[in-house]
């Protein structure tokens, strides 16, 4: 899971590239290199393990070209180091290839045909770049031996290569299978990259491709060819991009901005699919598919598929249809029993995620109509499915995901009521979505607007704290897994997200004098049974912070939540557990941003 970049025919092919990687390092940053030709019979690489700041400062003033590629790393095959940063380089010198992506089959690639090789480095992309290198030796040209490999690389494998070699300096060789990439189009020279968001100061023209492409970029040509070696010409697009949503102006990080706009994201969500007198505005057609369908199957990972449980409750309850939610990784390869017409939603922020995109490549190939909801136009999930529904949140920086959270439960009600009023369901009919979403809205305003109070209780009860517990019932459950979810991502305390009548089956061992347990309760069917499990904890030496609805607060509740519809009690409830986890984060001195081991789009199974 990484981010390529690569140029030709640019005088500053250099700063194009850093420029590129420094805002791909949401796909990964322990490591990150740079090739790049002056035309002159000069090559120059720089790797470095750390940020790209560490390549940055590792390019000395000589390192100068007009053509080049680069990528930033997140680990798959072999730690984060020098060596087995990219781009690989063959033994001879002469290739150099960067890799979004895994080959399933470099084992066996390597015992097959390069057992005389010494490797430098663990990765399965050194692999590839020593095997093009062994065909041209073997009298191929470059591009045959690149397609040669590509035909060796096994079926379940995937991959964004950007070759260069060194005897052709202006020439960029291109595939794709699965991994995201596009081809930027401009005047005399042209550039490549996994996002177009990162090379929109460059060109805002892009093509997309397809997989199984092969690709021959110069500055003056970009020639496609199909898997089977026929020329093609792909879709080409235009990208609009505010590029100032990219900077954090006076926040320290983009994880609290993100946090203070979500109000804002929800009343647009408001603004594009409910007219003034109500009535959604979503495409007819998707409707009308989502009608037609027995169940809903939401497929997505991470904090989508927290959305995603949210979801399920507001489409049985409003749209009255059974829905099941899944974690794309499982659901890809352990299928269940779909009923007779199922419509399957991908909740996805980036529209990359691998998990996610795998299961719609299933889903396509049997032939079921899909919706992509996601934040990222023209993405890979969002080209793939038959339907889109935008979120315009803006660029979602932070790694841990927040505004794309809410407006993904925004989005899934504005769809459930739309749905519930084709199906006539009384739900549906007494539900005023532009209301809702709109006292919502009001709701997170006031919850952002009291930063300091959870300020204090992040300091004084998880700033040194090893462990944590969310707990919770029913809708405050599912709050309580992405609550959870959030606390540890960016803080590194270990945090569960707990049912509350299930922790005393088992986990109640874990809670010691001090643990923090903090408890969600916006339900009144529940609020008695949640605080009971409450004192069963306090009794055992527990530190208890209580997230509660307004209607339901006791005098020493610390969190007091405005009324919301029952519905959408997740979406103020998860504002302070957010802002619980970024105080914490940036108590104990961490990057929040960029949290250890993770990067902001998994575009590896
Ligand atoms: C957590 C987080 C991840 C993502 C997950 C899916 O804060 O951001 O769990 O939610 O990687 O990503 P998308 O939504 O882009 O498919």
């Amino acid at each position: 899971m990484c981010g390529i970049v690569g140029v030709t025919g640019r005088e500053n092919a250099t700063e194009i590239l850093l420029k590129g990687l420094k805002k791909l390092e949401y796909r990964g940053y322990d490591s990150a290199g740079i090739y790049v030709n002056d035309q002159k019979g000069n090559g120059y690489l720089v790797k470095e393990k750390g940020r790209i700041e560490d390549l940055q400062a590792a390019v000395g003033p000589a390192v100068k070209g007009t053509t080049g590629i680069g990528h930033t790393r997140w680990a798959t095959h072999g730690a984060p180091s020098q060596a087995n940063a990219h781009p690989q380089v063959s033994a001879d010198g002469r290739f150099y290839l960067v890799h979004n992506g895994m080959i399933s089959n470099f084992r066996q690639l390597k015992q097959e045909y390069l057992a005389d090789v010494d490797f430098v480095s663990e990765t399965d992309t050194e692999v590839i770049v020593q095997l093009i290198a062994r065909f041209v030796g073997e009298g191929m040209s470059s591009k045959e031996a690149f397609v040669h490999v590509l035909h060796l690389i096994d079926d379940s494998s995937s991959y964004a290569f950007l070759l260069m070699d060194k005897d052709q300096p202006n020439t960029l060789y291109v595939a794709k299978k699965k991994s995201p990439l596009l081809i930027g189009v401009g005047a005399d020279f042209n550039v490549v990259c996994s996002d177009a968001m990162v090379m929109l100061s460059e060109t805002h023209d892009f093509i997309e491709l397809t997989d199984g492409d092969v690709v021959t970029v110069t500055p003056s040509k970009v020639e496609i060819e199909d898997a089977e070696g026929q020329s093609v010409t792909r879709h080409q697009f235009h990208v609009d991009d505010d590029a100032t949503a990219s900077d954090k102006g006076a926040y320290d990080f983009f994880m609290l901005k993100e946090i203070d706009e979500q109000p804002g994201v929800i009343r647009g969500l408001e603004q594009t699919y409910i007219a003034q007198d109500g009535q959604i505005e979503v495409d007819d057609k998707l409707m009308s598919a989502m009608n037609q369908a027995d169940r809903l199957y939401i497929v997505a990972a991470g904090t989508s598929y927290n959305a995603g449980l949210v979801g399920k409750n507001i489409f049985e309850k409003l749209a009255a249809v059974p829905t099941e939610v899944h974690i794309a990784s499982e659901f890809g390869y352990n299928m269940p029993l779909l009923s007779e017409k199922p419509f399957f939603i991908f909740l996805t922020q980036s529209g990359e995620t691998a998990d996610s995109r795998e299961v719609l490549a299933k889903v396509n190939q049997l032939g079921y109509e899909s919706l992509t909801i996601t934040n990222v136009p023209n993405s890979t999930l969002s080209r793939e499915a038959t339907y889109t529904m935008l979120l315009n949140a803006g660029p979602e920086i932070a790694v841990a995901s927040t505004k794309a959270y809410t407006a993904q439960i925004a989005a899934e009600t504005i769809l459930a009521k739309g749905l519930g009023m084709l199906k006539v369901t009384p739900a549906a009919a007494e539900f005023d979505t532009a209301f809702e979403l709109t006292k919502a809205a009001n709701a997170i305003q006031t919850l952002v607007d009291q930063k300091d109070i959870v300020e204090d209780l992040a300091a004084t009860h998880l700033s040194t704290t090893r462990n944590a517990f969310y707990i919770g019932r029913g809708i405050d459950y599912q709050t309580a897994i992405e609550a959870s979810l959030k606390l540890k991502e960016v803080s590194y305390v270990q945090t569960e997200g707990f049912a509350s009548g299930e922790l005393k089956h088992g986990t109640i061992s874990l809670i010691e004098e001090n643990t923090p347990v903090i408890a969600i309760i916006t339900d009144q069917k529940t609020a008695e049974l949640t605080r009971s499990n409450e004192q069963e904890v306090i009794s055992r030496g527990a530190s208890v912070i209580n997230i509660v609805s307004e209607n339901l607060a006791e005098e020493d509740d610390q969190i007091v939540l405005p009324a919301v519809h029952q519905l959408l009690t997740p979406l103020a409830a998860i504002i302070p557990a957010q802002l619980l986890a970024y105080y914490t984060s940036k108590e104990r001195g961490y990057d929040v941003d960029k949290p250890r081991n993770l990067a902001k789009s998994v575009t590896v199974e």
